[in-house]
């Protein structure tokens, strides 16, 4: 039987009344472009989706979601049946503490949003989690700040590997990202380079390939 991925891939929209959200400017590219070469290398895999407007992956099974509300049921109903969970949905930090029903009117004497911290879902996926059980997760950092933050966001959140990309990543084709591990190893994709004197970024298809790959020789079984 084939092993079991569950990848996030995309945006969280977190309503502010019927008709309006607070976004962020993922395009969910590396989430599906990774769903689709796990679904190519043989595993079977589920893509948790948010609202992007370019096609899931033909022949992957997708499941979508809109706001962190929903995205954490989800999780909380298929996290516990997958050998691998690839966190790459840029979910909200934060989300309006209520929600206005209908529309909200506008007035000249402005609005206050107040906001309150969502939970930190891949976090509580590791918390939970069976032995054996492995857990990727991604961090967008600004480039001076990449490296330390990641290495603490990998620990802080209990995560077997963490993907970081700097901030320019979000919405283009190309990635330049790293690969942090618990044992302070860094891993980049060897050998590809876009020009013959750069090396990085990559395509992000390209970067998905190379990224199952790894996940097939070390946390494959
Ligand atoms: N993440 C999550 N739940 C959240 C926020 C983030 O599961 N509420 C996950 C993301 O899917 C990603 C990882 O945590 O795999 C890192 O996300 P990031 O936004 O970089 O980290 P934060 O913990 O939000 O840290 P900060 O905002 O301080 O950078």
């Amino acid at each position: 039987m084939s092993r079991k991925m569950l990848i996030t891939a995309g945006p969280t929209h977190e309503p502010i009344d019927d008709v309006r959200y607070l976004a962020n400017r993922s395009s969910g590219k590396l989430g599906m472009a990774i769903a689709e070469a796990a679904h190519s290398s043989g595993w079977d895999v589920t893509l948790l989706l948010g609202p992007v407007a370019a096609a899931p992956p033909a022949g992957v099974r997708t499941i979508r979601f809109e706001s962190t509300a929903d995205l954490e049921s989800i999780l909380a109903e298929h996290f516990p049946n997958c050998d691998v969970l690839v966190m790459a949905a840029a979910v909200a930090d934060y989300r309006p503490e209520s929600t206005g029903r209908g529309k909200l009117e506008r007035s000249s004497g402005g609005l206050t949003l107040r906001l309150s911290a969502t939970p930190d879902l891949v976090a509580g996926c590791a918390r939970t989690r069976k032995p054996g059980q492995r857990i990727i997760g991604f961090a967008l950092e600004e480039p001076e700040k990449l490296a330390a933050r990641a290495a603490e966001k990998l620990r802080r959140k209990g995560l077997d590997a963490l993907v970081a990309n700097p901030l320019a990543t979000m919405g283009d084709d190309r990635i330049a990202a790293e690969l942090f591990l618990p044992d302070g190893q860094r891993i980049k994709p060897e050998g590809r380079r876009v020009s013959p004197d750069a090396p990085g970024p990559i395509d992000k298809i390209e970067f998905a390939r190379w990224l199952v790959n790894w996940i097939d020789a070390n946390l494959g079984s």
